[in-house]
């Protein structure tokens, strides 16, 4: 069994599996979706710095700016365009597939863009094997909200709406799968990390997290066999939680 990256990040070695650079990079690859975003980039970081060969899904306008300097290959497409997702899948053979992307902007017009995303995600993960699909969502995506305190009185949006359906897609799927359901995201610039940000299966909690405390996370549940087929609420008791904002 792979050693979970996070105890590679750390310099953990388990007896019998070598220094931990060097079991990886000589085994299969991760595919990040969203992986020039805010939060995508500081996951390929660390992946980079525990010796994975990770590929980039970029759209072609998309500015690469965060990731500048690092040694990640690219795939060009779209999310919304089957086409390019299908090729991506082909382009190596992927181990996990992360998906850290988020509609803003044009991509916001699609409607049920992130049910359609997943379905295209589950569709060529089966078809090519792979190992582990990491969804970042969000807390309080579809039925969630009514499970959370914190978020009652917010309405349900449809970007929400379509957040719980695309989970349903995964879990549905019989892919191993992770969800990591983000908390607030502190206002940007934010601040680092904390290294205080926990995972946890009770799915009432709500509260703050940086984006680089979730890429530490990101890493936590990788590879890891305890966190296979459950969904985590990301949260950060450290950071005290800002009021008239949710999702
Ligand atoms: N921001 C928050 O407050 C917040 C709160 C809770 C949960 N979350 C969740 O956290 C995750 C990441 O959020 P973030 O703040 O890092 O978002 P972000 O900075 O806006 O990054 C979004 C990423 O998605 C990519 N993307 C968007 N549409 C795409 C498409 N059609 N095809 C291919 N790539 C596409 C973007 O690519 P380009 O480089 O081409 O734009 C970018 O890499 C998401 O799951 C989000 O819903 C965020």
């Amino acid at each position: 069994m792979r050693m979970p990256a996070l105890l590679i990040l750390i310099g953990v070695t388990l007896p019998g599996l070598g220094s931990p650079t060097a079991s990886l990079a000589s085994e299969d690859s991760i595919l990040v979706f969203g992986g020039t975003g805010r939060l995508g980039a500081p996951i390929v970081r660390l992946l980079l710095q525990v010796g994975e060969d990770v590929t980039v899904f970029a759209r072609k306008d998309s500015t690469k700016e965060r990731l500048a300097g690092l040694k990640v290959d690219y795939v060009t497409g779209d999310l919304t365009d089957e086409k390019s997702v299908t090729a991506a899948f082909d382009s190596k053979h992927f181990r996990v597939v992360i998906d850290a992307s988020a509609q803003r902007g044009e991509s916001s017009k699609i409607p049920r863009f992130y049910e359609t995303i997943a379905g295209f995600m589950v569709k060529h993960a089966r078809r090519t094997g792979v190992k582990q699909l990491i969804l970042h969502g969000s807390i309080g995506a579809g039925d969630n909200i009514k499970e959370v305190p914190f978020l009652k009185s917010y309405p349900q949006t449809p970007n929400m709406i379509d957040k719980g359906v695309a989970e349903k897609v995964i879990i549905g799927s019989g892919i191993p799968y992770t969800i990591i359901r983000n908390g607030l995201i502190p206002l940007d610039p934010q601040p680092p990390a904390t290294e205080h940000a926990f995972l946890t299966t009770d799915l009432s909690t709500f509260g703050e997290v940086t984006r680089d405390d979730l890429a530490i996370l990101t890493l936590d549940v990788m590879d890891n066999p305890a966190r296979i087929n459950k969904i985590y609420h990301a949260i950060d008791p450290t950071l005290k939680l800002r009021t008239g904002q949710a999702g």
